[in-house]
């Protein structure tokens, strides 16, 4: 048993996120209008495309970059009214990131136990050298505790990691492709041990991946396109006829908070739908038909 503990009201909630990078005198939209709340305690997955904004998100999640416009709200901290010593704290005290490249997590003359230590101190939390054997052992890399990076395996420096990124009890768990230098079955390490990390320490968690069968670990998979969410899968335990156990996943549109949805591209193509649709309301549904011009409108 582990006595390693974490706030459980964080959360994270952003509003119509929009952040435009100018490179060369061109501009790039790179975050669109983007919404997302992550309730208190909650596992999500970030998926999209190369480019459709997911390290921006989490660049501004992280404190380092501000939005263009929008609202981002983190453990009830508006990241937009911080100051720059609040923003040095917030970085240090509310939230752990964990990187793509190994090398970038952990410093390579230190053990493992010597990096926690650092982040530890860093954030002044206390009682080190209990909380360090806790969480190595929370990731099952207690025996990496005297190693340096160099001695352990890709998946064992990932894990080191995570235990570093929640060495200054962060309420918010950040990962950006954790597991993009790792091969399929320690990947799924990697996420197993941030779903038990998740459901101990209660740490919000949202983790952006590549990895299309993240949606295997998770309850919640939502997927950015061009900026924005555009569908989210959700998993759940049923129980089928026989009374067997199985697990249910389901794809949703993502509906903003005016009411804006994304239609699927391939829905778009074969129905020829654009422009304008016909909406009809029914009574347990909406009905979307393509537009068909009248005679009388044709010119
Ligand atoms: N500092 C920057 N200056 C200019 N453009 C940027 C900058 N950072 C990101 N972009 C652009 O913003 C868009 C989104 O980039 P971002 O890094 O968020 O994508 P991503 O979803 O993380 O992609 P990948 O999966 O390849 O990591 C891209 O078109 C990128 O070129
Ligand atoms: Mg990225």
């Amino acid at each position: 048993m582990t006595t390693v503990t974490a706030p459980a009201d964080a959360a994270i909630d952003c509003t119509d996120l929009v952040r435009i990078f100018t490179a060369d005198g061109i501009e790039v939209q790179a975050l669109q209008g983007l919404t997302l709340r992550v309730e208190s305690g909650g596992l999500v997955a970030i998926v999209g495309a190369s480019g459709s904004g997911k390290s921006t998100l989490l660049g501004i999640l992280s404190g380092l970059d501000k939005p263009t416009a929008g609202t981002v709200t983190v453990a009830g901290r508006d990241l937009l009214a911080l100051r720059s010593r609040e923003r040095v704290d917030y970085r240090r005290r509310t939230v752990g990131f964990v990187w793509q490249q190994t090398s970038r997590n952990l410093l390579g003359y230190l053990t493992a136990r010597e990096n926690l230590a650092l982040a530890m101190s860093v954030a002044g939390t206390g009682d080190r050298d209990r909380r360090a054997t806790e969480l190595l052992e929370l990731l099952e890399v207690g025996h990496c505790a005297d190693r340096r990076p160099t001695e352990m395996s890709g998946g064992e420096q990932q894990r080191v990691a995570i235990a570093v990124a929640l060495a200054n009890e962060p309420r918010v768990l950040l990962a950006d492709e954790p597991t993009g230098e790792l091969d399929e079955a320690t990947s799924a390490e990697v996420l197993e041990a941030m779903r038990g990390v998740n459901r101990e320490l209660g740490v919000t968690t949202l983790i952006v991946t590549h990895d299309p069968t993240v949606s295997e670990h998770v309850a919640r998979t939502v997927q950015i396109r061009d900026g924005r969410t555009a569908t989210e899968v959700l998993r759940r335990t049923g129980v089928n006829e026989e009374g067997h156990e199985h697990t249910v996943a389901e794809e949703f549109a993502v509906l903003d908070r005016v009411g804006r949805l994304q239609l699927p591209q391939e829905y778009l193509s074969t129905l020829g739908m654009r422009d304008r649709v016909r909406l009809a309301l029914e009574q347990d549904h909406v009905g979307v038909w393509p537009h068909v011009a009248d005679e009388e409108e044709r010119p």
